[in-house]
């Protein structure tokens, strides 16, 4: 097994497929665990895992479950030097997004742990550490800002003020699930997204959604290749 690579994790096939074809990592993939439906393909400059196929249900095992457990498995599988939360996401029109925009994490948090308990307030926002690559995102021409996780693909109105308040740029639905995982394993993280809907535009997520995932699963491709090629002389501090 190679060592001290970056492991990207991937929720879904769709996202995961142009990549894998670029990499020319084919085949099933290895499993990591009994009974988990994550999926590793590696070569000798990447990890790609993807959280597999939900088998109740038959479609891609997507969300904040399956991203902490695939990617607490993968980091013990292939002892990483980062990992890359990497898919889709929703922009915002506040902010200047647009479709295919490609998003590189500096700030990572949840927005829909809502525990206005003692403590318990900021544990549900996370707020994880994140690694700073702005000197690469800079040289590839990537946004740097906030993505902001919750487990639904639709926006309620606290949802929506809460990525305001933190000037939002991404919202998905792994990051900071992913984020976690690494963080109890000591990895470095980040998150590499691009946009596939406007979250507060007119058209509604799931049409926008599906009408643009091919298309920014393509430049979610491009983008992964040319963040590995940065990131070959990514040291731990
Ligand atoms: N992935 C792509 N678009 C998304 C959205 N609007 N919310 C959460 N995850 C997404």
């Amino acid at each position: 097994m190679y060592e001290s690579l970056p492991l990207f994790v991937i929720a879904m096939e769709a996202e995961a497929a142009p990549v894998r074809k670029l990499l020319d990592l084919t085949g099933e993939g290895n499993l990591l665990a009994k009974g988990v439906p994550a999926r590793l393909w590696s070569n000798e400059s990447v990890h790609i895992v993807t959280n597999g196929s939900d088998s109740r249900f038959d479609v891609d095992a997507i969300g904040t479950l399956p991203a902490s457990l695939t990617t607490f498995l993968a980091i013990q599988k292939t002892n990483p030097k980062i990992v890359i939360s990497a898919g889709t996401c929703g922009g915002f029109i506040a902010r200047d997004g647009f479709i295919g925009e490609i998003i590189l994490a500096e700030r990572c948090v949840f927005h829909d742990r809502r525990i206005p308990l003692e403590g318990f307030m900021k544990y549900g926002i996370g707020d994880f550490s994140v690694a700073n690559l702005h000197a690469i995102a800079e040289r590839l021409g990537f946004r740097v800002g906030t993505v902001s996780t919750g487990d639904s693909l639709d926006s309620q109105p606290y949802d929506l003020d809460f990525m305001n308040s933190v000037n939002a740029v991404a919202k998905d639905m792994e990051a900071a699930a992913v984020a976690w995982a690494c963080a109890l394993n000591e990895v470095p993280f980040t998150a590499l997204k691009v946009t596939t809907d406007l979250v507060d535009g007119e058209i509604t997520t799931e049409e926008e959604f599906i009408t643009n995932l091919q298309y920014a699963s393509n430049r979610l491709s491009e983008g992964i290749l040319s963040l590995i090629h940065e990131l070959r002389d990514f040291r731990t501090e």
